[in-house]
């Protein structure tokens, strides 16, 4: 089963705007039936129950992009993971390249917000990619192990399979640059290999492992066919219900 997420950002920031974005998502889901794909909309927090109650298909699922660490409290501002499961969500996105560069998250704090989210049966979608100066300096190998190694510390065997593991070159967000599908299998095969030196899995317990990064229609099969990844975690193009359906769909029939 693969998995299109859409990351939606800050974006959608009138009545009229998230009408019009349903009523595109409602023409484009319209008799769609999908049976090896899952779609999950990641849209700002304001609008999880709207999204929930407005867009209506089996294959489609809700999750936030980011969650606080904590459950509850006096941390003004902040969205915890039981509010996102009771309010409609089963995703986070966790570590995203602009909460570790706006927020300064690190690997330490991912790997905290993690279990939290795996704690209230959130799915966690853990990003982790290199910047340019790293892929320059040849970093690419070390920047991957040790964000991984660090997101995932104490977190037992037997939740590692709930995951979904996203590579996600931070040059490669909206820039409409890719790395190639060569590339991205490489890394997808570094990580198998440190999660199964790490922890104890058998070849059906190995998580999801998707790429994002300027996926879009005309580079969907490259960045994620062809590399052997599980998915693709889209940001721009999720913003047009028609094109991210549309790449959808190519998950669907391949
Ligand atoms: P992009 O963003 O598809 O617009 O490059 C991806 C992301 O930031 O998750």
């Amino acid at each position: 089963m693969k998995i299109i997420i859409g990351n939606i950002k800050m974006n959608i920031v009138s009545q009229i705007e998230r009408e019009n974005y349903f009523k595109g998502m409602e023409n484009c889901l319209a008799g769609k039936n999908f049976k090896n794909i899952k779609v999950v909309l990641c849209p700002p927090l304001i609008h999880l129950e709207s999204f929930k109650n407005r867009i209506k298909n089996e294959a489609v699922f809700f999750g936030a992009q980011n969650i606080h660490e904590e459950e509850m409290g006096r941390f003004t501002g902040e969205i915890s993971a039981p509010m996102v499961k009771n309010f409609g969500g089963d995703y986070a996105i966790i570590g995203h390249s602009e909460r570790r560069k706006y927020f300064s998250e690190d690997n330490g704090l991912v790997n905290e917000k993690v279990k939290m989210a795996l704690k209230n049966n959130l799915i966690p979608v853990i990003c982790i990619g290199e910047t340019e100066e790293e892929r320059a300096n040849g970093q690419i190998k070390s920047v991957i192990t040790n964000q991984l190694l660090e997101s995932l510390d104490g977190i037992a065997d037997k939740k590692i399979s709930q995951l979904i593991i996203t590579y996600e070159p931070v040059w490669a967000i909206g820039s409409g640059r890719v790395p190639t599908s060569d590339e991205i299998m490489e890394i997808r095969i570094l990580m198998q290999k440190i999660l199964t030196d790490k922890f104890n899995l058998s070849l059906d317990e190995m998580p999801q492992i998707i790429y994002g990064g300027s996926v879009e229609f005309k580079n969907i099969k490259e960045v994620c066919l062809e590399s052997g990844m599980s998915g693709v975690l889209v940001g721009g193009e999720s913003l047009h219900p028609m094109d991210f359906i549309k790449m959808g769909e190519v998950l669907e029939n391949n």
